[in-house]
């Protein structure tokens, strides 16, 4: 068994509450580094230099592994494997300079890049380097999802037809659940999205906006349907998630009741989850975000040691981006969109941009 050298990109300032203006990942990734056996943390990187300070004071760094600047920490500390939690505008210089510094494996937070072309240009260079890249997608190891994926592989529900997800929205939690969709799909590309979208109030989350209510559907190759109705249409899902088959459904909810439940032969019975939900680390619901931290920095030393693609992986995360931003360019163009995607930017940021869409300003709090 190896040991690696971390270093973290981006630590945060790690507020006592965490929102989507400041959520201070680099202190998520680096506990669950900590956590492991393997690993240990060498070095930190922060633009802010007392948020780096009082990240190497919380994790044990020596003043010799703190820095300001990514590329001198690169240099300096020489770690073996990276996490970047910087705002999604720039994941690609941060990725690409650690790709092209040498480092042997990235962890970065999701989603990929702010746009379709950087996240597909990122994804590729470390693919050159031979760097392997992962992005942060923990609710894969969340046991609602794992337990359903274990029940879907065993043929409970027969066929999968569709998934459909009446949780959260489309581009910033989205990020995870049209991942999972993928993940129950044996993470399969989509072909096709149509999508159509309110954006009436402005909602800024990690420097991007996004939409208040969205109705998306996309198909996947094998002919599988992906549904997600966010917002005032949320209702119409009845669950969190309901995968459909050809022999019954897999009902799985976040807040109240059971929640993983199996529904075949008429009759429905809950799954046992061990007590776990998906909420994240840190908030006042995230009893269980660290184990899921814990496991997804798991996974990324499992595939350094095995040599074996992991779920996080850049590839499967591509096929979740062009799902988010194809369906941001169906609403644009007023149709269906076939995939692969032949568009470069972030169609709601542009649409933002020209005026095509005008949110309400929200008033400041303060
Ligand atoms: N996986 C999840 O469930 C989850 C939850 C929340 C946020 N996120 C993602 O985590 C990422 C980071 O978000 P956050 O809210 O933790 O950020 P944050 O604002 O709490 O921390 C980001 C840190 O990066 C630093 N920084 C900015 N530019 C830098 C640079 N060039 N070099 C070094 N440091 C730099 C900032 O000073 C800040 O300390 C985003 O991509 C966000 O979408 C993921």
């Amino acid at each position: 068994m190896s040991q690696y050298d971390i270093a973290i990109i981006g630590t945060g300032p790690d507020p006592a509450n965490p929102t989507v203006e400041g959520f201070a990942m680099g202190y998520r990734h680096a506990e669950a580094y900590r956590e492991h056996d393997q690993c240990r943390i060498v070095a930190c990187a922060d633009v802010v230099p007392e948020n780096a300070r009082a990240f190497a004071e919380e994790f044990g760094i020596d003043d010799e592994g703190i820095y300001e600047g990514f590329e001198a920490m690169l240099a300096g500390a020489e770690p073996d494997v990276v996490s970047v939690a910087v705002p999604p505008a720039i994941h690609e210089p941060v990725v690409v300079g650690c790709a092209r510094a040498g480092v042997g494996a990235i962890h970065c937070e999701k989603p990929i890049a702010h746009t379709w072309e950087s996240a597909q240009r990122l994804v590729q260079t470390c693919w050159r380097h031979g760097v392997q890249l992962t992005f942060n997608r923990q609710r894969r190891f969340a046991r609602p999802f794992t337990e359903a994926k274990r029940l879907l592989d065993a043929g409970e529900i027969g066929e999968l037809e569709r998934v459909t997800i009446g949780w959260g929205d489309f581009y910033d939690l989205g990020a995870h659940t049209v991942d999972l969709a993928g993940m129950f799909n044996d993470d399969r590309p989509a072909e096709w999205v149509i999508a159509q979208l309110d954006y009436r109030e402005e909602d800024v989350r990690f420097g991007a906006h996004q939409e208040n209510q969205m109705f998306a559907q996309w198909r996947y190759g094998n002919g599988v349907h992906g549904v997600l109705s966010t917002g005032a249409g949320s209702g119409l899902i009845d669950a969190a998630f309901l995968l459909r088959g050809t022999e019954g459904a897999i009902q799985i909810d976040v807040e109240d009741g059971p929640m993983l439940e199996l529904e075949r032969g008429g009759s429905r019975e809950p799954v046992d989850v061990a007590g776990e939900d998906m909420h994240m680390a840190g908030t006042e619901e995230g009893r269980f975000g660290s184990l899921f931290q814990n496991r997804s920095v798991a996974a990324v030393i499992e595939s350094l040691e095995t040599g074996e693609e992991s779920g996080l992986s850049g590839r499967i995360g591509l096929n979740t981006a062009e799902i988010l931003f194809g369906g941001y360019e169906s609403v644009r163009r007023r149709g269906r969109v076939d995939l692969p995607l032949d568009v470069a930017d972030n169609p709601l940021e542009a649409m933002v941009d020209s005026g095509a869409l005008s949110p309400e300003p929200v008033e400041d709090e303060d």
